[in-house]
């Protein structure tokens, strides 16, 4: 595995695969790695000639300066984990990423005008700015995300329409704890039982799945409901949306393709998830 830092060196290290047409399969993230990260790495293991890996704390993406200064960093670690699965690490810091200004402007219409999007003001035109720019330096034949972060892939797929790149994007699916709980890094700041007790959404999200009614109403109320028992949790949103537009809809026979995507606060963490109807 190669440690690169800068944006020069990278596009030296893949010039020799593009040249001979070897496929190259990328895997951006923002470190402090854990198996669900793990499960896209190993995937574009597989089905690439190459496979890069980009860790970097994006701070264009982040609107709450507390987030970000809290976000954990374990880059040795990462690079621990990832060593016999990766050909590429690519870690650089912000100066070299923007080096050249963010001032790059996205609009995603509306599939950003929902739930992440009005509640993290320029989060998803921070996500395009790091995504296009990995995708330029790297001209990856394939992309990996996570579902878990279910609105950034259709953000993303529209990132590759708006601009026309020739390249596959890959959804894959969300790896979990045993207790059902979604991994993220962010859980590293839970306790112990606060941990336990966040075990409670997807236990919620997946009674919801088995009520005996097709009414969004009904259901959101249900989980909403269900999470208030804890004193843990704050609800920011319980959204019941289109799979492909993720526009709401109001009765899960409105689309073939429904997801129900959740964000909680459990204390001062900021905990997202979702679950298929269909
Ligand atoms: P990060 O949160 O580090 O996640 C990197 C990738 O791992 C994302 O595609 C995310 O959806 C996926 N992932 C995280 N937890 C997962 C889980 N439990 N199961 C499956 N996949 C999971 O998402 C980002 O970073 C950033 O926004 C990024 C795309 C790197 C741009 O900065």
């Amino acid at each position: 595995m190669l440690l690169i830092k800068t944006i020069q060196e990278l596009q030296n290290a893949l010039a020799k695969a593009h040249a001979d047409g070897q496929s190259v399969g990328l895997v951006p993230t923002m470190g402090a790695l854990h198996e669900g990260h793990l499960s896209l790495i190993k995937r574009a293991r597989k089905e690439n000639d190459v496979c890069v890996i980009s860790i970097f704390v994006n701070p264009t993406q982040f609107n709450n300066a507390e987030d970000l200064e809290k976000y954990p960093r374990t880059l040795d670690a990462d690079l621990e984990l990832v060593n016999d699965y990766v050909d590429i690490a690519f870690a650089p810091t912000a100066e070299e990423v923007y080096r050249v200004p963010a001032t790059e402007k996205y609009d995603f219409g509306s599939v950003e005008q929902v739930m992440e999007g009005p509640a993290r003001p320029g989060h998803f035109n921070g996500v395009g700015i790091i995504v296009k720019r990995l995708f330029d330096w790297v001209q990856p034949t394939r992309a990996y995300f996570g579902e878990k972060d279910f609105q950034q892939v259709a953000v993303i797929k529209t990132l590759v329409r708006q601009c026309h790149l020739d390249l596959e994007i890959v959804p894959c699916p969300i790896v979990r704890e045993a207790s059902g709980l979604a991994l993220s890094s962010r859980n590293k700041r839970l306790t112990e039982e606060e941990r336990a007790i966040s075990a409670n959404i997807y236990r919620i999200l997946k009674e919801s799945l088995a009520l005996n009614t097709t009414n969004v109403q009904e259901i959101k109320d249900f989980v909403a409901h269900e999470l208030a028992k804890f004193d843990l949790f704050k609800l920011e949103y319980y959204e019941i949306v289109d799979g492909e537009t993720l526009q709401p809809v109001q009765d899960l026979n409105d689309s073939d393709s429904v997801v129900g995507c959740i964000t909680v606060w459990a204390g001062n963490v900021r905990l997202i998830d979702n679950i298929r109807y269909k």
